[in-house]
């Protein structure tokens, strides 16, 4: 069955307080507008297009970055949500299939909803996701008889007895792409608020003899971010249910609740994650790899039997492979460490390549940036690079080399060599006790002036 998604994101979220558009503002390390799509992906759609307005160019340059198959349209003015969904109808003109209608500010949709959405679509011509609402609040109500929807009405336009129903509407809804783009052409804004209601197609629809019907998700799917206090709740969701998949899917979290995941955090199983880690974007942990408390991680990649921390760093472009031990302090950035590598302590490693079973020692550091510009460190492999050894970029370790303690390293070091780069030491017999009995007559003199 063929889907297209339109997502609509014009929104201005006036009570964000914020000078960044609503669907901007992140949960688990992505944008809210990236949720979404995120969901609209997982459909294989043929066709996604978000409809912009607010903040339009900001948001039309995030959703091409989540994926080039994201089409955008701007919305200008905002006249309301089926006045949105119109705007995507150039786009999806003869475009066979469903179309799904989702919220940019609407994180926490699940696949499986919108499949029951779909599959509910065999009994009727458009089919909306509802829920029963502890406090329905201004959620549009929606009308029911048996197992027909009658009606939405707006929180605005319902009557006492109307805004007494807590079965709401979420705003997703799935119709016939052609039917849903022919009956939002012939919404009117004669309400409350003036607006086109994208509600309003349940009873247009009615009127052309379709059915309409509900399917019903749980109250927490539909959280909808209008402002910080729901960001934070968003996020605390999304983050619950990200621990509880982990878990399900063999991961050991040793205290879930101190873990924080990424919109696209994918973790193998059998990996064991300590306390307090976090992920940022762009992390993925082989199975059986060891990430122990306190770690920050971003755009890396950790591969099977990979131990990291406690309390290390890894930032954008660090790769490690299978059996790498990445110990506390260390921090690598643009970096890939081959099999068997080990960085124990207190390490800088950035833009840089080591090679397998290599040996880092504590303090090192890869002085990758003259100020400029940043330049690369290859080390080859079995090398031993001696503890607080600086590595000035660009240089080159050869296969096997040894660079001595404290060294530091300007020169390209060939296969095999060691190197030294460091003053020789020189050592005065007796001086130490002379020096501090000159030193304590110093001080007494001082005090006995002082007195
Ligand atoms: C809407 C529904 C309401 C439902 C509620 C659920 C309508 C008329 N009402 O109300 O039944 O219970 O959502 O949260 O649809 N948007 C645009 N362009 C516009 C207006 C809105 O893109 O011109 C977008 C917003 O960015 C947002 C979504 O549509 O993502 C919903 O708009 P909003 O104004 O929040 O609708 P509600 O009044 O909450
Ligand atoms: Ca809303």
């Amino acid at each position: 069955m063929q889907v297209s998604v339109i997502v609509l994101a014009a929104g201005q979220g006036t009570r964000m307080n914020s000078d960044t558009p609503k669907v901007l503002h992140q949960v688990a390390a992505a944008p809210l507008l990236h949720h979404a799509l995120n969901l609209a992906h997982r459909l294989e759609p043929a066709r996604i297009v978000t409809v912009t307005g607010h903040g339009g160019e900001a948001v039309a340059a995030s959703a091409s970055a989540y994926s080039e198959a994201v089409e955008t349209v701007v919305q200008d003015p905002q006249l309301g949500t089926a006045h949105a969904v119109a705007q995507a109808a150039p786009l999806l003109e003869g475009i066979e299939g469903e179309a799904i209608v989702l919220y940019a500010d609407t994180p926490l949709i699940r696949e499986e909803t919108l499949r029951a959405m779909l599959e509910a679509r065999a009994k009727h011509a458009v089919v909306i996701l509802g829920f029963d609402a502890k406090d329905p609040g201004r959620y549009g109500r929606l009308l029911t008889r048996g197992d027909e929807l009658l009606a939405i009405r707006e929180y605005k336009d319902a009557t006492e007895e109307e805004r007494a129903i807590t079965l709401c509407n979420s705003g997703v809804l799935c119709a016939d792409t052609k039917t849903l783009l022919s009956l939002v052409a012939e919404v009117e804004n004669d309400n409350a608020a003036g607006e086109y209601y994208l509600t309003d197609i349940v009873e247009l629809a009615r009127s052309r003899g379709l059915s309409a019907g509900v399917v019903l998700c749980d109250e927490a799917e539909t959280l909808g971010v209008n402002t910080r206090a729901q960001l934070a709740e968003a996020e605390a969701a999304f983050q619950a249910r990200a621990r509880a998949e982990a878990l399900e899917n063999g991961v050991t979290l040793t205290a879930p609740d101190t873990v924080f995941f990424a919109l696209d955090t994918y973790i193998g199983r059998d990996a064991v994650i300590g306390p307090n880690v976090l992920f940022g974007p762009g992390v993925t942990v082989e199975s059986g790899a060891e990430i122990k408390g306190f770690c920050h991680l971003e755009g890396c990649h950790i591969s099977r039997g990979a131990t990291v921390g406690p309390f290390a760093r890894l930032r954008p472009g660090a790769e490690l492979a299978e059996d790498v031990h990445v110990g506390n302090f260390v921090e690598i950035k643009n970096a890939i460490l081959d099999e068997g590598v080990k960085v124990g302590h207190l390490t800088y490693l950035g833009d840089a390549h080591v090679g397998e079973h290599s040996n880092i020692g504590a303090g090192t550091v890869t002085c990758n940036y003259d100020g400029v510009m940043k330049h690369r460190t290859v080390i080859g492999k079995r090398a031993f690079i001696g503890s607080d050894t600086m590595l000035v970029a660009p240089v080159t370790v050869g296969d096997g080399a040894l660079t001595g303690s404290g060294s530091v390293i300007t020169e390209d070091v060939p296969a095999e060599a060691v190197a030294i780069g460091r003053a020789r030491q020189v050592t005065k017999p007796g001086l130490a006790t002379r020096m501090f009995e000159k030193l304590k007559s110093i001080k007494a003199a001082k005090a006995k002036g002082q007195a």
